[in-house]
């Protein structure tokens, strides 16, 4: 695809500006799709078009409502699109947010699909797919819809550029037929996806829940061989393409400074004995993430093993997330009532089981915890990859640490040697803690040299290339045939 123009279509953008005491300040978000993807958009250069969500977005733009990003290295464009306070009530936190987002989770929180949120989210769509073409320098380039937030986007810009070349991929999961069902919209979502070329998903699990539901509500010709589907003359390929983080340079490496150092600072600053054995979560604020579960397993491990108590330390990084929502409101009091009892129960002078951090971390701060950590805690209840796990495998180049997974998640499939467990089983995931803290530390080298060679060899750009070759595959039949 060399010389080609690579345009990404996501809603969260990778750099933020916001207004500060100290002038506009830049903030990187907390979100897999962007922890991602902006490394391969480094690497394209090109264009990035996202929601200008900052309060000082606006302030750094030129005339076309662009700013060359990362800051101080210029490699590619953030093209801000600007929404209305209702068009973000209505498609973002509204149809994404409260439809599809617990719509495709499995997560027992009942998805709102109001008329109104509908018709934002269709307007929105066609807003960035109108930017997608104003982007266009020819009639083909390539074109990465990211995420469940332009469902729609792919048809829409299919029929403008119908030479372009439209990557979509799916970071969240794909429920099976009968609860993609319950969507009043069912029908324009997957005809909207259908213009894709190629669209991806985490997992083939997730793909053949796709292919099924198509089957299901639209007359389509689905070749199972191929992994394709025909629709209205159209084809397009559904394929697994397992997403990653970029592995860290030996540069980068370098500059983390040693571990020991990593966890003197983090431990001074929360105020641990030295001989605490501290486990970590990082994760948004959200419902899916399997938070209350796993605080329940940290109190029955201290129930189970009172030796435990006074040196077995969790902290929580939350940061906050979608909070106009009610659901996400009342997520984090549940939460934080929770943390609250554990440490009323378990906590003494000196002594605080849980530390529940609800701001955002910037990523230098969560690997410093990674670093720090001898367990980090994954309990999705439904996850479509989860990067987290694969951040704090790169992070452990002393090949210590012990990872305990949800099998809900989709990392589950590729992470084998970490600590599987089922988030929604107390005592298993309170015994796989137990098992952790207490694991030698040649197994946990072990386990530590497997996962890491597979999230190594398995990077972003391992992701990224599958897609991208694909597509050059796809393309070059198009030429040919045309
Ligand atoms: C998930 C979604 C992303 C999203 C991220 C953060 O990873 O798949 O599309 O960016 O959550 O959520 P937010 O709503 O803050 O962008």
């Amino acid at each position: 695809l060399s010389g080609d123009q690579v345009i990404v279509v996501s809603n969260r953008e990778p750099y933020i500006h916001e207004r500060s005491d100290d002038g506009v300040v830049v903030r990187r978000p907390a979100s897999g799709l962007v922890t991602a993807v902006e490394p391969v958009m480094r690497a394209c250069s090109g264009t990035w078009i996202a929601h200008g969500s900052g309060s000082g977005d606006r302030e750094v733009v030129d005339a076309h409502d662009r700013v060359a990003v990362p800051p101080g290295h210029d490699d590619y464009y953030l093209r801000r699109i600007w929404l209305s306070a209702e068009e973000e009530r209505g498609y973002y936190f509204g149809f994404a947010n409260e439809g599809l987002w617990p719509l495709c989770h499995v997560a027992h929180v009942r998805p709102v699909f109001r008329e109104s949120d509908w018709e934002a989210y269709k307007a929105v769509n066609q807003r960035f797919a109108d930017a997608v073409v104003a982007e266009a320098r020819s009639e083909d380039p390539v074109v990465l819809v990211q995420d469940y937030h332009f469902a729609l986007l792919p048809a829409m810009v299919r029929e403008k550029l119908p030479q372009a070349t439209i990557l979509t991929f799916w970071h969240i999961p794909w429920p099976n037929p009968e609860s993609f069902g319950i969507c009043p919209w069912r029908r324009e979502l997957l005809q909207g996806l259908l213009g894709s070329t190629i669209l991806g998903f985490h997992t083939r699990f997730h793909c053949r829940n796709f292919m099924e539901t198509v089957d299901r509500y639209l007359e389509a010709r689905i070749e199972q061989e191929h992994s394709t589907i025909s629709f209205q003359d159209k084809e397009t390929l559904v394929e697994s393409y397992p997403i990653s983080i970029e592995w860290p340079t030996p540069a980068t490496v370098a500059g983390w400074g040693p571990v020991v150092d990593c966890r003197q600072r983090v431990f001074a600053r929360l105020g641990l004995a030295e001989d605490t054995c501290l486990a970590v979560g990082v994760d948004r604020f959200d419902y899916t993430k399997g938070i209350l579960e796993r605080l329940n397993a940290v109190e029955r491990l201290l129930e189970k093993h009172p030796e435990w108590v006074g040196r077995f330390v969790f902290v929580q990084v939350a940061a906050p997330t979608r909070s106009s929502l009610e659901e996400y409101r009342s997520f984090q009091d549940r939460i934080e009532r929770l943390s609250a009892r554990i440490n009323e129960r378990f906590g003494r002078p000196g002594y605080q089981p849980v530390h529940l951090l609800a701001q955002h971390h910037e990523p230098e701060q969560v690997n410093e915890l990674f670093r720090a950590a001898n367990i980090c805690v994954v309990t999705s209840l439904h996850d479509g990859m989860n990067l987290v796990s694969k951040e704090f495998v790169a992070a452990r180049d002393d090949e210590q640490g012990v990872l305990l997974l949800s099998r809900f998640a989709g990392a589950a499939r590729e992470l084998t040697e970490a600590l599987i467990v089922n988030p929604y089983h107390v005592e298993e995931t309170a015994d796989a803690l137990y098992q952790a803290a207490t694991m030698p530390s040649a197994e946990q080298r072990e386990r530590m040299a497997s996962l890491r060679s597979t999230v190594h060899e398995f990077n972003v750009y391992r992701w990224a290339g599958h897609m991208l070759s694909d597509a050059a595959r796809w393309r070059l039949r198009a030429r040919v045939e045309a």
